[in-house]
């Protein structure tokens, strides 16, 4: 069946989104390597590897639905954070939007009866909860570090160790 015009729409918008985090978690990755703080970085080029995925599962079901695929421009994250706090709150809070995000599109699609597009939007409402409650537990710890060196290189390993877990999963 062919998709509604808003929902493609949509589905494009949500692609850009995946995109968008890809390159805003390969901007992440860059800010801790130059910070020396390696485990943090690999941290988000897993991250940034994952959003690659999620955006290409929406491309797939794209092409599966003989829909069309509409590039967008994908706008520049910032390069500069304050703090590695400030950097995982920033993550937290896309995080947040991109969830929000597809529980409008969620929405959209019960509206108009596509149960195709409800079934294929419930692995990334999963997908959300679990990349918020990453985050929020990361912002958690970096508060409790408060910035201060030792606490932050103990948790930089902390990142590595869970990104190669992830990895090797
Ligand atoms: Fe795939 Fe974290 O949004």
């Amino acid at each position: 069946m062919t998709l509604p015009t808003e929902i493609l729409q949509h589905l494009n918008e949500q692609l850009n989104r995946e995109l968008y985090a890809q390159y805003l978690y390969l901007v992440m990755a860059s800010y801790f390597y130059e910070k020396d703080l390696p485990g943090f970085g690999h941290f988000f080029l897993r991250q940034s590897k994952e959003e690659g995925e999620h955006a290409m599962r929406l491309f797939r079901y794209l092409m599966e639905k003989g829909a069309s695929f509409q590039p967008l421009p994908i706008e520049i994250p910032p390069k500069n954070y304050e703090s590695p706090l400030a950097c995982f709150e920033m993550a937290y809070e896309y995080e947040k939007k991109v969830t929000l995000s597809y529980y409008n599109l969620l929405k959209k699609a019960r509206d108009l009866g596509e149960y195709d597009v409800e079934e294929f939007l419930l692995w990334y409402i999963r997908e959300q909860r679990e990349e918020e409650s990453l985050m929020q537990g990361w912002v958690a710890r970096l508060r409790l570090a408060n910035g201060e060196g030792p606490a932050l290189l103990l948790l930089d390993r902390e990142a590595a160790a869970y990104a190669q877990s992830e990895e090797e999963e």
